[in-house]
């Protein structure tokens, strides 16, 4: 079992589709091992996406990502990290495979409506970013 980070972003949870996300994703088999809903500031988000700091779409990924509330979550599923960056599509909507959640859902680059961890290192950082140990005790898992 493997476990990876997702986060439903502000567009997601301002267009009402956290349910239908949340639905998908547990139809293709994830488990929640964790999720809330919370808002991030500037500076939360910015330490979040710090490797993107150099890169011209930082300042609007800061400004979306702090726009409103989302809805971070663990994931877990044999291959999750992986299986999760197809079921989600590429970063750009427009390029995104057929029924892949960025397709069904997302209206540009930047308001993609989901996060996905991009490898096991990452997910267990970005994990730890939101959520502490005792919250991520698989109880019913
Ligand atoms: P995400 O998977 O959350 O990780 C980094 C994010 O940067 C990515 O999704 C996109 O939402 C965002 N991003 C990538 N490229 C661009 C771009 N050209 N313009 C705006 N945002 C971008």
């Amino acid at each position: 079992m493997e476990t990876t980070l997702t986060i439903l972003k502000p567009d997601c949870v301002r267009k009402q589709l956290t349910g239908a996300v949340i639905d998908k994703i547990e139809r293709t088999g994830f488990r929640i091992v964790a999720m809330k809903k919370t808002k991030l500031t500037k500076e939360t988000a910015g330490a979040f996406y710090a490797v993107h700091r150099e890169r011209p779409f930082f300042g609007e990924l800061v400004q979306f990502m702090s726009s409103g509330p989302c809805v971070p979550m663990i994931l877990e599923k044999e291959n999750a990290v992986e299986d999760f960056r197809k079921l989600i599509g590429a970063t750009d909507p427009a390029e995104a495979e057929e029924g892949t959640i960025r397709k069904l859902y997302a209206d540009s680059k930047g308001e993609n409506i989901v996060h996905g961890s991009d490898s096991g290192d990452n997910a267990q950082i970005e994990s730890s970013f939101f959520f502490s140990t005792e919250e991520t005790v698989r109880v019913n898992n």
